[in-house]
């Protein structure tokens, strides 16, 4: 690799931008769900800049894009993928800037001329955030085989859509076999949507791999009375039983320490009235861990909770588990890899394991992966004030631009 080539941050940044425009909110940042008219916003406008690129696009059974830049020779690319989807509170940054970057790479190359003995291939996969359909990284996990296509098309969203017409409707349920492309390797530049590059003062991270995930809905069933008369011994209350067993998991947090970590993201009670004991309760509970044998121990002892509180207050509880991923480690030597690169253009650089789930770990089990961090201002992110320095943008797609080019020219 002789030629240098530095990306254009001021053009990476402004497709940010204007990727920001589709499904904009006040105050900043963006809500683009999946399968939504915003999502298909973002997707149009990511394909518009796939082909002013001249990239070849395939868009798959699943709404999956992807786009190559052919190489000297044919054979397996190398593969630069991550989500333009959101939460509903999304930043700029989680999951655009792997897509964007990758785009910016690409035009890089074809400005200075340079071509690569691999394809290089940008991609984005479908519903990565898993907020309206689950699982969440589900596109990639279909099309690394490790979800059947047809489990998926068929669920029924929070808001009671069916995956495979919200599909239809916008226009994504492509032709492409999920999977028919298999990379040679997968790079993704992520912000670190945690505290520990900007508290520790590194621009980037050489992510070692993705924790574990574990995500239950539990269904609490119990008796609605009357506030004011029902005496507390008679009581029946799924509201404080769902409540007892979101208090419980934070504790179990805190008192298992390390990178534990335990979150009720949603709970919705009924009859939901001020003075009308609760009597139906729906609510999550997402619990993740760098190590297996401790997040199985958080499930076991969550489980024993449930049952317990259930017996205590006369109430029945269903758990279903919508999503199970085990730890996932990253390939050694891309790890290195990129470590070296940001060494060599002389960034502070560590390694740290990701306490996001991303599409990256579809990949790792089938071929060799890795993902580069960007420091998260504030460590803050699925928020709308999520930032990333332009200067930190930059030092990271500079230096996936050089990893992608050792890849490719492997
Ligand atoms: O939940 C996650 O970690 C990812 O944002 N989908
Ligand atoms: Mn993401
Ligand atoms: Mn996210």
């Amino acid at each position: 690799m002789t030629q240098t080539a530095n990306i254009n941050i001021q053009r990476l940044i402004e497709r940010i931008k204007a990727l920001g425009q589709c499904g904009a909110l006040a105050g900043g940042g963006a809500a683009r769900i999946a399968l939504t008219e915003q999502d298909k916003q973002g997707r149009d406008q990511v394909v518009s800049w796939m082909k002013e690129l001249g990239l070849k696009i395939s868009v798959d059974q699943l709404g999956n894009v992807l786009a190559v830049r052919e190489g000297q020779q044919p054979g397996k690319p190398v593969l630069v993928g991550s989500h333009i989807d959101t939460v509903a509170t999304g930043g700029l940054y989680d999951g655009n800037l792997g897509v964007l970057a990758g785009l910016e790479v690409v035009q890089t190359l074809n400005e200075a001329g340079i071509s690569t003995r691999r394809p290089i291939a940008i991609g984005f996969f479908t519903n990565e955030e898993g907020v309206r359909f689950t699982p969440d990284m589900m596109g990639s996990m279909v099309h690394q085989g490790h979800i059947e296509l047809e489990s998926v098309l068929n669920t029924r969203g929070t808001d009671g859509t069916i995956l495979r017409e919200e599909l239809e409707r916008i226009g994504y349920n492509g032709s492409e076999p999920c999977g028919s492309m298999r990379a040679h390797a997968f790079i993704e530049l992520h912000v670190e949507q945690g505290p520990v590059l900007e508290q520790e003062g590194f621009t980037i991270g050489a992510v070692e791999g993705v924790q574990g995930i574990s995500w239950t809905e539990i269904t609490v069933s119990g008796v609605s009375n009357h506030a004011g008369t029902t005496p507390m011994a008679m009581r029946h209350d799924a509201g404080y039983a769902a409540m007892a067993i979101a208090t419980f998991a934070r504790a179990l947090a805190k008192e298992m320490g390390g990178y534990q970590v335990a979150t009720v993201g949603c709970i919705e009670m009924k009859p939901n009235l001020v003075n009308v004991i609760p009597n139906s309760v729906k609510m999550t509970v997402d619990l993740r861990n760098t190590e297996n044998d401790k997040l199985q121990e958080a499930e076991s002892r969550l489980q024993q909770f449930i049952e317990e509180i259930a017996e205590q207050e006369g109430v029945t509880i269903q758990t279903r588990q919508l999503v199970r991923f085990d730890p996932t480690p990253f390939d050694e030597r891309l790890i290195s890899l990129v470590e070296m690169e940001a060494d060599r253009q002389g960034y502070r650089v560590k390694r740290l394991p990701s306490g996001a789930g991303h599409d990256a770990q579809a990949f790792a089990p089938n071929c060799p992966t890795a993902m580069i961090f960007v420091p998260s201002v504030k460590g803050l992110s699925h928020n709308i004030e999520e930032y990333t320095s332009p200067d930190d943008i930059e030092a990271g797609a500079n230096v996936l631009l050089n990893v992608v080019r050792k890849l490719a020219g492997e």
